[in-house]
């Protein structure tokens, strides 16, 4: 039996408000549960998005009904709310900015540069910025915060050409941190027909799923990689397999289990996966102490992944039918038995705001 402390996920879609059909407070932090994962925080493109106080409250206050593991919810930073020093008391009760860099998404658009500025500007230096940005956007979110000295996230980097350039920046003193999901390295374009079953929808996610020398590169990489995080963007299956099929692959209850078969192969390490999991989300997120908060892990049980026995609402996930080693057994959360042998045990509005 292996000990590891509650993990976190810095970059879950929980759905709530607007389409909890695909997930709700509820049913996410079950999953991030049975996941060994106690602290989740919520990116803010839901429908209405969340992007100021009102909108904050009311993700809040469904969260605080419904979660059953900590969590913490995002701002996201749109074309007209950059004036943070109005919306001082928001920001300090976010886990962070979103910012949607290179995507539209809905009103949360920042389609040119001059958008960015105010809110590298405003927004509070001890909060963290998030930002989704591939490749040539992510050089330029790296030299906001050059430029504005101070530390930004980057989500989900999934090409050699992001890690390099991550690598360089902080060798040259750049407060830059990233963060890398399991199915860009556990998956690359090549396995699409695979995952997809006939329905071509199961291998759209953003990022897109990259080369095999683009997943080499994040495994050599591993020590520039500052968190794992999963990106649970779940959508129904019915959805996935549609004419117009949204992206995104749900990831809480499959983290774990994949990282721990790395282990197994010796291609990562528990002190790193602490690290990552842990250690530096923490750090990053300015994150409380969890007392008496543990996952207990069967490391030697081999068991097949399958949609049907997870607790997300979307009822699918790109890695059905793979072999992994590792269970997650139980998880204390802060004194509590929070999951354990398959069943969540505590209540809706056990899990804590990490901002409190
Ligand atoms: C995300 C979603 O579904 O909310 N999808 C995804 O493929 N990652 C949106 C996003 O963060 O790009
Ligand atoms: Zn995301």
């Amino acid at each position: 039996m292996l000990k590891l402390p509650g993990l976190i996920d810095p970059h879950v879609h929980l759905r709530e408000p607007g389409a909890t059909h695909k997930e709700d407070f509820d049913s996410g932090t079950s999953a991030a549960l049975a996941g060994g994962i106690t602290t989740v925080l919520a990116m803010p493109n839901t429908k209405p998005p969340i992007f100021d106080a009102d909108t904050l409250d009311l993700a809040l206050t469904t969260a605080k009904q419904k979660a059953r593991c900590d969590y913490g919810q995002y701002l996201g930073a749109g074309p007209d709310n950059s004036n943070w020093q109005r919306n001082a008391s928001a920001s300090a009760r976010s886990a962070g900015l979103k910012m949607y860099l290179d995507s539209t998404f809905g009103e949360l658009r920042l389609d040119d540069m001059t958008l960015w500025q105010p809110h590298f500007e405003n927004w509070p230096k001890s909060m963290p910025i998030v930002a989704h940005s591939e490749s040539r956007s992510m050089a330029a979110a790296i030299l906001f915060a050059a430029m504005h000295d101070r530390p930004v996230h980057i989500a989900h980097i999934s090409l050699k050409e992001e890690v390099l350039l991550i690598k360089a920046a902080k060798e040259r003193g750049i407060k830059v941190t990233c963060e890398v999901c399991p199915h860009h390295l556990f998956l690359s374009k090549e396995d699409i027909p695979a995952i997809s079953h006939g329905h071509p929808g199961r291998g759209e996610v953003r990022p897109r799923l990259a080369t095999p020398q683009d997943v080499d590169s994040l495994w050599k990489n591993l020590d520039v990689i500052d968190c794992f995080a999963t990106d649970h963007a779940p959508h129904t299956i019915e959805e996935k397999d549609s004419e117009n099929p949204p992206p995104g692959f749900p990831g809480l209850e499959t983290i774990l289990p994949l990282l721990l078969t790395a282990v197994s192969e010796s291609r990562l390490t528990i002190p790193d996966l602490i690290a990552k999991m842990y250690t530096n989300p923490k750090r990053i997120f300015n994150l409380p102490d969890q007392p008496e908060t543990w996952v207990e892990v069967d490391e030697n049980e081999t068991y097949e992944i399958k949609a049907a026995e997870q607790f997300t609402r979307c009822n699918w996930t790109p890695f059905e039918g793979w072999k992994v080693k590792g269970r997650v057994r139980k998880v204390v959360l802060r004194g509590r038995t929070a999951f354990e042998d398959g069943t969540v045990q505590v209540e809706a509005g056990y899990g804590q705001n990490v901002r409190g």
